[in-house]
Order: structure tokens, then sequence, then C-alpha cells
């Protein structure tokens, strides 16, 4: 999957402050696409302006339809957001591992822009699935979740939920699960590695990391892990390629 494909831009629009929801079609990616698993997106074909790696939100392989929600972090991700229907952009993807498929509860953590792949991840999950949602503030996606199980909320600010983190929120309502499954920022990830270590829950994190080449190549999205890599001998693992989904305990964060 990696070379670059031309998708059609079907709809985009804001849906919190810097936050853009995005249709393509490309059906092959569709039609790949895991949840977990990312695209890279590229600029224009003029522009030097590396390609951005963005989560895959949701999926429609029917239709041959991909959902990407992202927030502007810098000018490549604010060039995206110009995109109108209609428009055409190129797309390299699906890319890493994706997040295994375990029947047993499970408890669904999505910390701000780590929120979008937990909705595809929602839909395909078999089991029961409790949701619990961190935001700084202003809120997004969680209506749409909410189709696929109960939510729960946590806010910095308090003004919706349980005023705290994510891990406030699954104590505050005694949350119990045999999986749990998060993406979002490195603090929270640490917060439930430890969290899953302590209950012995078994756990995988996406890890948000800095991408250039989204295909394993340039070594700029390395982490720590637990154990050696077999070829290189050495305690690192490519986000990108090895991950971004990892064990809770095969990482260190
Ligand atoms: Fe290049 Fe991961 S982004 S190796």
């Amino acid at each position: 999957m990696n070379e670059k494909r031309e998708a059609l831009v079907l709809s985009q629009g804001e849906i919190a402050k810097d936050i853009y929801d995005l249709w393509i079609k490309q059906p092959e990616i569709a039609g790949a696409a895991r949840p977990g698993q990312f695209v890279m997106i590229y600029c224009e074909d003029n522009s030097r302006l590396l390609p951005r790696p963005i989560s895959i939100c949701e999926v429609n392989a029917e239709k041959g339809h991909l959902r990407l929600v992202y927030r502007i972090a810098g000018e490549g991700t604010a060039e995206f957001s110009k995109l109108v229907s209609a428009d055409r952009v190129k797309v390299m993807g699906p890319l890493g591992n994706g997040f295994p498929l375990i029947t047993k509860k499970a408890i669904l953590v999505g910390g701000g822009i780590g929120i979008p792949p937990m909705l595809e991840l929602a839909r395909r999950l078999k089991g029961e699935k409790q949701i619990v949602l961190g935001y700084r503030d202003e809120r997004f996606l969680d209506k749409d979740l909410e189709r696929f199980g109960r939510v729960w909320i946590a806010t910095e600010d308090g003004s919706a939920g349980t005023k705290g983190t994510v891990i406030d929120a699954i104590k505050e309502h005694k949350l119990e699960a045999e999986v749990i499954y998060a993406c979002g920022p490195t603090p929270m990830l640490k917060a439930l590695q430890k969290y899953a270590i302590v209950h012995n829950i078994e756990c995988y994190l996406s890890l948000e990391e800095r991408m250039a080449c989204g295909i394993g190549a340039c070594l700029a999205c390395v982490c720590k892990s637990v154990g050696r890599d077999e070829h290189t001998n050495v305690h690192n693992k490519r986000v990108c390629k090895d991950g971004p989904v990892f064990e809770a305990r095969e990482v260190e964060l």
C-alpha cells in the first residue's frame, strides 16, 4: 500500500475549532483499511511540505469512502483544510498495523485528536463497548460514537462530564473491562498504561508521534520498546511501521 493514489474530495467541514471532518473517495484504501491505521496525505505537487499522517476515522468500504478527522497543526494541515468537494488529493495507505479486534468487554478511550480512530474501532468491535472521551473544552464526534456504545466524557475545565482526566472518569463511573483501547496524548497513554498494568488488563495504545515518511524508512518516529528488535537488536520501534498500535507492556512511554 506504499504508493500514492489519487482521491476525490467528497465533503469537508469544521466540526470544532480547528478540527476538520474530511470525506474522500479512494476505493482501494477504503477496501483495505482497518481501525487504528492511518494515511499520509500529500500537499500540492509544487509544495515542499511533507505529507502528513492522519488517522482513519470511519470507513465505508462498499462505497469506497474514507472519513478523516484532523486538527490544523501546521502549514500542511492548514492546506488540507481548504480542500472542497470535487478537489483531488494524493493519499498513501492504509499504513500501520491497526487495533486487534478482540471480542471482550472493552473500554475505548480517546483524548483530543486521538478520538477519531475510536469511531471505526467502535463500529467494528463486536463485544460490549464503553467509550470514554477526554476533551480540553469543545466536544466533537461524541454524538457519532453514541451510536456504538455508552459514552462518558471528561473535560479539563469541567464544562461537561467528569472534571479531570479520562482516568478520573473511569474511576468515577467504576468502569470495568477485559481490554482497553486508547489513542491520545502521551500523558494520557502513560496513565492508561499504568492503570492497565496495575489492574492486569490487556491494553492497546495508539501512539501519536511526529512522522515524516510514514513507511518505516526515515526513523523520525522511533519509540523505546521493552524487547529488542529482532533485525536491528535495539530497543527501538518505528511508530509508523511497527505501530502505531502497541500492547501497553511492549513500549516505554
Ligand atoms: Fe519515517 Fe516512521 S515516519 S520511519
